[in-house]
């Protein structure tokens, strides 16, 4: 019998732009406060994109896990990016990226959309087509630059967000469990025209309703990842959630009887960045150390949609 492949994740890699935007900074543009932003979101600051592009975050990032990954440019048999905000339609942030990195030219290479779900979305997608076709490495990345979409006179979504990248270099490879999990449910509470010419062409939110879909959909999609795999919530070493709000993972830790300490956050630095908060949050851990061999994480995301995705990982 085929022993079964998994998907490991063998170098990781992030970047966010220069410009740091304080509570404070916002403060000065709506009727906000520090105070109340830390207190519903945990957000302290964030970055916004001024002279850099998603492109040249996605660089940074994937040169990044590249270099920590140790493998060739010429191994990686495809490349995804989970982006909602290219820099422009056609081509691809994937396909400029490839371009850019000089990874062979005869790979696939194309972006998703699936929201702050994308990245996960990416890691499934990368595990099914590496399998399919006998390739071995892929680059997934999620890199967005938000700032340019939001609307800074409306207090309800532009203290949220922030811009950034993170990149991961996946092997497929026997001997590393992993399964994922994803879903869409055709919801419009988080909306983006984006159309310059439209009425509002910046991202709109129904807060309220999007907290409520987030503290149901996680604790589902992660009891759904430790139904399948046969562990309990004690086996996992850390839970990597999407960094929307700090409230929304302090609430799933406590409904899963799990510490807080088992949730990395970084969102304090990074605000919201869709599909770029969990890469950059594993980035992040990868590069404190905290993925010594035989640890194992379940990497949760949510967002517009609704779209949700699962995936547990094992270094
Ligand atoms: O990737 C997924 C993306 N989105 C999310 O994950 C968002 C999930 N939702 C949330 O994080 C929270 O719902 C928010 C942070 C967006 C809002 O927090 P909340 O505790 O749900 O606040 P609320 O919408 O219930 O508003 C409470 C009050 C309102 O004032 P009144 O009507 O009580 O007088 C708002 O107008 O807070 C007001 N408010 C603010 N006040 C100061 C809303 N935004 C702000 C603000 N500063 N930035």
């Amino acid at each position: 019998m085929e022993k079964e492949m998994g998907l490991r994740i063998i170098g990781t890699g992030h970047a966010a732009p220069k410009k740091v935007v304080t509570n404070d900074d916002l403060s000065k543009l709506v009727d906000t406060s520090d105070e109340w932003i830390r207190e519903r979101t945990g957000i302290e600051r964030r970055h916004f994109a001024e002279e850099e592009t998603n492109l040249d975050m996605a660089y940074a990032a994937s040169a990044d896990a590249l270099l920590h990954a140790g493998i060739q440019k010429e191994d990686i048999s495809l490349c995804i990016v989970a982006t909602f905000s290219p820099d422009m339609q056609v081509p691809s942030q994937a396909c400029l990226l490839q371009q850019r990195l000089g990874l062979n030219r005869d790979i696939p290479c194309f972006d998703i959309n699936a929201a702050c779900s994308g990245f996960l979305y990416g890691l499934q997608i990368a595990h099914a087509l590496l399998t399919q076709s006998g390739g071995q490495y892929a680059l997934v990345v999620g890199s967005e630059i938000i700032s340019h979409r939001l609307n800074m006179e409306d207090r309800g979504t532009c203290i949220l967000f922030g811009d950034g990248a993170g990149a991961a270099v996946v092997k497929l490879e026997e001997g590393y469990p992993f399964y994922g999990m994803m879903g869409a449910d055709g919801d419009d509470k988080i909306l983006i025209c984006g159309q310059e010419d439209s009425e509002n062409p910046y991202v709109q939110m129904d807060g309220q309703a999007v907290f409520k879909f987030a503290v149901s959909i996680i604790p589902k999609c992660i009891n759904d990842v430790l139904e399948h795999t046969g562990l309990t919530a004690e086996d996992i070493d850390y839970f990597v959630c999407h960094q929307a709000n700090r409230r929304i993972i302090e609430y799933v830790a406590k409904k899963m009887k799990q510490p807080l300490d088992k949730f990395y956050m970084n969102l304090q630095e990074y605000g919201n960045t869709s599909a770029a908060s969990i890469p950059i949050v594993l980035s992040e851990m990868d590069d404190k150390g905290m993925f010594t061999p035989g640890k194992k994480a379940i990497c949760v995301g949510f967002g517009a949609g609704f779209t949700w995705g699962a995936a547990l990982l094992q270094w």
